[in-house]
């Protein structure tokens, strides 16, 4: 059974897909992190995650010692991702780990931005989480509280806002919900309520 959970930043994609893959026992991949590894080691190398050439020399190369790196979560290195994915040598190269891992014989849960439509368009669920940004904003500034540099509501809102036109905008594998993907709002949802409507979801369309 693949599960693919697809949305923007902060919507509570990677939540549900925690709790989902918990609950049947199936091996998780937040997708992001192999976008953010590969961003993230651009910059270290001083290079440009602009740069093509240096970005896909890096995808090919990331190994699962990189995807554990807590600066993963940074907001210079969600930015960083969010520039290499828009290059499609990026995304080619990162992408039969990604088909890999999805039909691996256990089942799997992923959560990105494309997976519903291009990694894994024969999943047997898939779900588009979203959320205003306004609302998105807010959740990430508040996680965001504990951080040595917290920075402020707005300027979380205005980074949330590029790295949303740059996903949505981009030619290869932009955001979108695929056409047979439940949609959840979850600006006036809780997680739980997000779990429920998803698995109720789940349990419709796929057969375990
Ligand atoms: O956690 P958050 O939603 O803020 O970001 P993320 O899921 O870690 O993704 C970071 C960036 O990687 C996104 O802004 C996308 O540009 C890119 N990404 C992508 O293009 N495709 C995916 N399947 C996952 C992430």
């Amino acid at each position: 059974m693949i599960i693919a959970i697809d949305g923007p930043a902060a919507s509570g994609k990677g939540t549900l897909a925690r709790r989902l893959a918990a609950h049947f026992g199936v091996p998780h991949l937040d997708t992001g992190v192999l976008y953010r590894a590969v961003g993230l080691s651009v910059l270290r190398q001083g290079g440009d995650p602009a740069d093509a050439d240096a970005a896909v020399a890096t995808a090919n190369h990331i190994t699962p010692n990189d995807l554990s790196d807590p600066v993963l979560r940074s907001d210079d290195a969600a930015q960083a991702a969010s520039v290499v994915a828009a290059i499609p040598a990026v995304r080619q190269a990162l992408q039969d780990f990604q088909r890999d891992f999805a039909h691996q014989p256990s089942g799997a849960v992923m959560d990105g931005r494309d997976i519903g439509t291009v990694i894994a368009p024969d999943a047997d669920a898939k779900i588009f989480v979203t959320a205003s940004v306004e609302v998105r904003a807010r959740r990430r500034w508040s996680e965001l509280q504990h951080a040595d540099y917290a920075p402020t509501l707005d300027e979380v809102l205005d980074d949330m806002r590029r790295r949303d036109a740059r996903d949505s905008g981009r030619t290869v594998s932009p955001l979108r919900p695929a056409d047979d993907a439940l949609i959840l709002d979850t600006d006036d949802l809780d997680p739980d309520e997000v779990f429920a409507r998803a698995l109720a979801h789940v349990e419709k369309t796929a057969k375990p």
